[in-house]
């Protein structure tokens, strides 16, 4: 039985995957840091922890989300799933194979047009569950390589959100090709997962997005913080200048934190600009799951960038 998990089963789910993805968190602290996502306003209707029972028991668990995406110009929702988890003593029984077709299956009841996942794991895993690999490519590029700065920039601040995603939006309309919708939600939702961590780590605000803002044009990215590089998550401009601007501003993020790259996935107009090398973990995958609408097929371009990383 497929069912969403309640607190205790929320906290064991979490204990599991601390070793994996608890970001060098402690356990009280990444509880509290997945707690206050799970909960918050914007995890509502769009964000759901998933558990596989048997027997009445716990046996595996993930990550479900409710996306919006569009390709050949017609608006899709997709489930997008992560974390897929089953502890040690329990694997090997399928029994997340078991959670995945039930999940699958749940929400293509509901409507969804394919299954999105970013693979960790040998990719042949999720192509016996009906899923293929999209194009996964990444950029990583030095402070050399970035234009000195020019014009003026700021670090993005509560209240930048809605333009920053009307910029991203702008930068992607007419997209054909597979990606997520910028319609402000994934913006908001990684946004709150930063502040979350920043919260759990017991730092304030993050510094997570910068604005160029000048006659010239606007442009934006938002940004997270690795052990040594820059994430962009995504990014856009509305002319040279200032996409020149932005990448100046870039450098500067990278020289003044002492990262030594910036590291982001070629999607939007970060396509194209840098060497591409293919990535080796977060595959794209994807499944069709109704067979009258066109999606991308095995190893074809899509415009995925770290943003829809989930
Ligand atoms: C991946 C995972 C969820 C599979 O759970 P499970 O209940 O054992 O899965 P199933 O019984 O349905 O399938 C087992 C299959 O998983 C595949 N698998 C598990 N771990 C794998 C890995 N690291 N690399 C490749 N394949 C793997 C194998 O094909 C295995 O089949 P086998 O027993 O014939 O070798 C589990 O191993 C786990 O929690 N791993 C840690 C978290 C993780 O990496 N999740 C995936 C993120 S994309």
């Amino acid at each position: 039985m497929l069912r969403d998990l309640t607190g205790e089963e929320r906290a064991a789910y979490f204990r599991g995957i601390l070793p994996i993805w608890g970001g060098g968190l402690g356990d009280e602290r990444f509880q509290q840091f997945q707690r206050r996502l799970a909960d918050a306003p914007e995890a509502q209707d769009r964000y759901r922890l998933l558990g596989w029972f048997e027997g009445g028991a716990l046996v595996a668990a993930l990550k479900a989300y409710d996306l919006h995406a569009s390709c050949a110009g017609r608006r899709l929702r997709l489930l997008g799933i992560g974390a897929v988890f089953t502890p040690p003593p329990l694997r090997r029984r399928g029994h997340a194979a078991a959670m995945l077709r039930a999940a699958i299956e749940e929400y293509r009841q509901r409507g969804a047009h394919a299954a999105l996942l970013f693979s960790d794991i040998d990719v042949g895993y999720y192509e016996r569950l009906g899923f293929h690999q999209l194009e996964s490519r990444e950029c990583s590029v030095d402070a050399a390589s970035l234009p000195v700065p020019r014009g003026s920039f700021r670090a993005a601040m509560a209240g930048d959100e809605d333009r920053m995603s009307e910029i991203f939006a702008a930068a992607r309309d007419g997209e054909r090709r597979f990606g997520l919708v910028r319609d402000g939600w994934t913006l908001r939702f990684q946004l709150r997962r930063l502040r979350e961590l920043a919260r759990a780590r017991g730092v304030g605000e993050p510094e997570w997005g910068v604005l160029a803002e000048g006659r010239g044009g606007d442009g934006a990215a938002m940004i997270r913080f690795g052990r040594d590089t820059v994430d962009v998550l995504e990014a856009a401009w509305s002319s040279d200048s200032a996409r020149e601007c932005l990448m100046g501003a870039l450098r500067d993020c990278l020289l003044r934190t002492a990262r030594l790259r910036l590291r982001f996935w070629p999607a939007g107009q970060l396509r194209g600009l840098f060497r591409e090398t293919s990535r080796g973990s977060a595959i794209a995958m994807l499944a069709p799951l109704d067979p009258s609408v066109h999606l991308p097929g095995r190893g074809a371009p899509a415009e995925l960038a770290l943003l829809d990383h989930i």
